[in-house]
């Protein structure tokens, strides 16, 4: 095991990959790819990532970071009676999300119903468009370490950078706006809020994105994906199994290299992260990998 991930270093030079965070099924495949990425170039390269707990961090201090929802669940623009409701709404769906004796299929129904119920509470607290800045700056909203470094390694060699998320769209970009990141390099699908005339939000807009039809949302938007044919390596970022369909829109892909970030219920999980991530981070709060295989493909080292 020692000799092999030598060799990685030695080959490949990510000194990252030998993180104790780190785990592959198959590192030769890793490194296969990685090669392939790197000899392609840096101009055939799209990153596409997922938000919540993927770009922000799962855990601070040990306690958990909240998820978009979560920004807005725990603000001040929630009456004490809903954020009951949107709690106990938590604790009862986000169990069956992470929950490995379930399928999908079992599992789909029960995630729309909690992102629709969750999304009629907070369409009832007439939550101001013009607060939204203010709930989060006010929150604990933290992306993962390493995460200037990520962004701006990005912008500085012109990749594009998807961030899909089924959280919400208003709140994600205010915390990428307010880190100072939201660079023109980055496009976002996710779910956006619509409010009336008076900036109070009514509702929410287009189809909804939940945890497991990123396929869907991702066959929708081929406009994007259109602009982006001269890049069919694709450098993907997700923490839930759903997130692996997200570049299901990309056309004439060659490369796919996922990695895919293991925050909760680890031993349960693990088996089933190998065999659909390259790359299983297990417990890793920071960008460090992510940013190592970037500089590695962008040619700075
Ligand atoms: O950005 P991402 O696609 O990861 O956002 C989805 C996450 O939002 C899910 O992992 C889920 O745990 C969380 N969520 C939430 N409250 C809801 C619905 C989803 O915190 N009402
Ligand atoms: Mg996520």
């Amino acid at each position: 095991f020692t000799v092999l991930r030598q060799r990685v270093h030695v080959r490949i030079s990510i000194p990252e990959l030998s993180n104790t965070t780190v785990f592959m099924k198959d590192r030769e495949r890793v490194q296969n790819i990685l090669q392939s990425m790197m000899k392609a170039g840096s101009n055939t390269l799209q990153v596409i990532s997922d938000f919540d707990m993927t770009l922000t961090r799962f855990a601070h201090n040990g306690n958990r970071c909240p998820t978009c929802h979560n920004i807005l669940d725990n603000s001040k623009l929630i009456s004490d009676e809903c954020k009951e409701k949107l709690t106990e709404l938590f604790n009862t769906y986000y169990p069956i999300e992470i929950d490995v004796s379930r399928s999908v299929e079992e599992k789909l129904p029960l995630m729309v119903d909690w992102w629709t119920k969750a999304h009629e509470l907070l369409v009832q607290q007439k939550i101001r468009k013009d607060l939204l800045a203010m709930v989060v700056r006010e929150s604990n909203a933290m992306l993962r370490e390493g995460y200037q470094l990520f962004f701006g390694h990005l912008h500085e060699h012109s990749i594009p950078l998807l961030i899909f998320s089924a959280g919400i769209g208003d709140i994600l970009e205010e915390v990428i706006r307010q880190a100072g990141v939201f660079h023109p390099n980055v496009n976002v699908f996710s779910n956006y809020m619509d409010f009336d005339e008076s900036g109070v939000l009514k509702a929410f807009k287009g189809e909804l994105i939940h945890i497991y039809n990123k396929r869907e949302g991702a066959l929708l938007n081929t406009g994007h994906f259109q602009e982006l044919r001269t890049r069919p390596n694709v450098l993907l970022m997700g923490d839930s199994l759903g997130d692996l369909t997200m570049a299901d829109g990309v056309q004439d892909m060659e490369n796919i290299l996922k990695i895919g970030f293991l925050n909760d219920k680890v031993e349960e999980r693990k088996q089933a992260y190998l065999d659909s991530y390259d790359i299983v981070l297990v417990k890793d709060e920071t960008l460090e990998v992510p940013n190592g295989i970037l500089l590695y493909l962008t040619g700075n080292k």
